[in-house]
């Protein structure tokens, strides 16, 4: 059984940042202390995901790279994809589709924050169902932003809709999908929407049809963050300001994960706090090693 591989897409990310998205991607922008991107990629951590495709704008990827590296520093490996044009979240899976090599995946968007007690389970469980898919849903106030879960009277998923014009169903569909070894040969059948996108709820449906999509509630105890508006963004930012300084624990912490899981050494950490020792997060780091 090969491990299950992670997947972040974090490519072209619209103009509803602009003018700040116009030279660096959304994606790099911080999230109060640290890059947005830490945060989907702790998540895959926490998953026990270690083999890792990153996905950017041809333009974008040196800059992921300068700020990421090999992914070695935290005892990952990270491969890098491009993707010319944003397309649609399905696309992921036809350019990672070398990089799986048939294995399951776990993929986050690189804009999506997830927060909660009980996360990593939930992602453990997720990855232990070796076939099929499975969604985490959120209960949303305004679902027409994103897609939508609905329900059947015997609480089982019946139908899977992308932008609803209307409010039909409170459950948005959460960036994070843990699909199995067929991803890319189901994305391979999905053709443009009429907003041109290979759209994840098409994918998603040839799951649903076959009986093969699992989807998880998300409670009122977690956390799914958005950040696509200038206000969003910050609210998130301050999210994770008002959590750290009441907790005086990080959250999004690449190498508190890795070395919490013996993926890096005491020197590893202890390199990584020197490079950030004018930092509290520097400061951080040092603490762990107790
Ligand atoms: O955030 C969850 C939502 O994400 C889901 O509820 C929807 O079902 C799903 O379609 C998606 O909704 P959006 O249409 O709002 O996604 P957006 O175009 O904003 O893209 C989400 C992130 O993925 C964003 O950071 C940019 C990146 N992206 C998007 C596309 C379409 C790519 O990297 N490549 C792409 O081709």
């Amino acid at each position: 059984m090969t491990a299950r591989k992670g997947i972040i897409l974090a490519g072209g990310s619209g103009t509803r940042l602009y003018p700040i998205t116009m030279a660096v991607s959304k994606q790099l922008l911080p999230l109060y202390d640290k890059p947005m991107i830490y945060y989907p990629i702790t998540v895959l951590m926490l998953a026990g995901i270690r083999e890792i495709a990153i996905i950017t704008t041809p333009q974008d990827q040196p800059q992921f790279q300068r700020l990421l590296g090999d992914g070695s520093q935290w005892g990952l490996r990270f491969d890098w994809v491009v993707q010319p044009r944003p397309e649609g979240l399905a696309q992921a899976y036809l350019l990672a589709a070398d990089f799986l090599n048939g294995a399951a995946s776990a993929m986050v968007l690189g804009d999506n924050i997830f927060f909660g007690h009980g996360l990593p389970p939930l992602l453990h469980q997720a990855d232990a169902r070796q076939t099929g898919a499975t969604i985490f849903c959120y209960r949303v106030r305004d679902p027409q932003r994103y897609g939508v879960v609905l329900f059947d009277d015997q609480d089982r998923p019946a139908r899977l809709v992308e932008k609803p014009r209307t409010a039909i169903s409170p459950w948005a569909v959460t960036g994070l999908y843990f699909l199995d070894g067929t991803a890319p040969e189901r994305a391979a059948r999905v053709t443009p929407s009429a907003r041109g996108e290979l759209e994840i709820t098409a994918l998603l449906d040839s799951y649903l049809a076959e009986d093969a999509l699992t989807v998880q509630r998300m409670g009122r105890g977690f956390a799914w963050l958005d950040t696509g508006t200038h206000e969003s963004l910050l609210d998130a930012g301050n999210f994770v300001r008002t959590l750290e300084n009441r907790q005086g624990l990080q959250t999004g912490c690449p190498e508190e994960i890795a070395y919490e899981a013996g993926w890096i050494s005491a020197d590893a950490l202890r390199a990584r706090a020197e490079l950030f020792h004018k930092t509290e997060y520097g400061a951080y780091l040092l603490r762990l090693l107790g």
